[in-house]
């Protein structure tokens, strides 16, 4: 494809590869671009329209909810219901899955999705953005259980998220590598701008919650340390770090230059498994990772062959930079 190739001719160049493709996923593809579109919309408008701050509820994870996580899940939920390429859906925000009316027109697909990534960052002015995993639902199955949803993250069809940051960029892998493409707010149209995104394979750079050090396990005080110790230390380089607080920023930043994101299980969060989220926010990062070189690992096993028990099930995460990557598995499987 080339630069400047609107998303919705590459997702229809993509559909042709397919011999007896249905269109079906071309659809949900292009209600989820709408959704982010409307989304992106709304972050931008901010305050001119009132919908920054808190909506004084809280969501099944007790944390409380800002105006624009409960915004964002009703385009995004909305969407892709009347968009009738979906079984069911499922979102950080919504306790349970989310059953389609019944005799509402349905297909083969799940849905999992965080609908506002970082939203602690919205009344700041810093970036957001939506993260979402397409799934299969099981065939013959016309109402999907929460059951129906635990596949690991091998299995998904699709996943991706869009950034709202000085420009909003939609990346996507379908399991043949990583596309970014950049909304051009004169026409309404996302263009390819990022084609095949490969990582660096080393880094300099890491990004973790520091605050959290006193809690930290073993094997991930040990990678700190030495790279803190830097060029006089035992990885002989100096490294420079950075947290945004919105995974999707940490993962864009990766993607363009390489880097190693940790969310790691520490003493304080190992009751609840971590922080991050399998479904809806390691599994689709993972897979974008993967998918563009990187490695994606709680620790010891890779994220995706994680089998869920539970919808909100939380996860270690350790992604990005390959080599470096490489270095905390091994620290955490001697
Ligand atoms: P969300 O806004 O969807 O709840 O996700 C926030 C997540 C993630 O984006 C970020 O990496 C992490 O929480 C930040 O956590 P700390 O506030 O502990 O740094
Ligand atoms: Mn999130
Ligand atoms: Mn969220």
């Amino acid at each position: 494809m080339q630069i400047g190739t609107s998303l919705t001719h590459c997702l229809i160049e993509r559909q042709r590869d397919h011999e007896g493709a249905s269109g079906e996923f071309t659809l949900l593809m292009n209600d989820i671009v709408t959704a982010c579109k409307v989304i992106s919309g709304y972050v931008k408008k901010g305050n001119l329209i009132g919908i920054l701050g808190s909506a004084e509820t809280e969501n099944i994870q007790g944390e409380t909810q800002k105006k624009l996580d409960i915004i964002s899940n009703d385009v995004f939920t909305e969407t892709l219901m009347n968009g009738t390429q979906v079984a069911a859906l499922a979102s950080e925000e919504m306790d349970e899955v989310y059953h389609l009316p019944k005799g509402a027109k349905r297909g083969k697909y799940l849905c999992v999705y965080d609908p506002l990534d970082g939203s602690s960052n919205i009344d700041v002015n810093v970036t957001v953005g939506t993260i979402f995993s397409i799934l299969r639902a099981p065939a013959g199955v016309e109402d999907p259980s929460e059951e129906d949803f635990m596949l690991p993250g091998t299995e998904q069809v699709a996943a991706g998220y869009c950034i709202y940051g000085p420009s909003t960029i939609m990346v996507l892998t379908t399991g043949h590598g990583v596309n970014g493409f950049t909304l051009d707010m004169d026409i309404g149209e996302f263009k390819l701008t990022h084609p095949n995104i490969m990582i660096p394979e080393d880094t300099k750079e890491f990004a973790i919650n520091m605050s959290n050090q006193r809690f930290w396990d073993a094997p991930v005080k040990r990678y700190i340390d030495e790279c803190l110790a830097g060029k006089e230390g035992p990885r002989g380089k100096d490294f420079n770090m950075r947290w945004v607080a919105s995974m999707v920023a940490e993962v864009h930043r990766i993607l363009t230059r390489g880097g190693v994101f940790l969310y790691p299980v520490d003493s304080k969060i190992r009751a609840q498994g971590g922080k991050l989220r399998l479904m809806y926010e390691a599994n689709p990062m993972a897979m974008i990772i993967e998918q563009a070189g990187g490695m994606a690992i709680t620790g010891p096993e890779r994220i995706m062959a994680i089998k869920p028990h539970k919808l909100h099930q939380r996860v270690p995460v350790i992604l990005g930079s390959k080599n470096e990557v490489q270095v905390l598995h091994d620290y955490h499987t001697a």
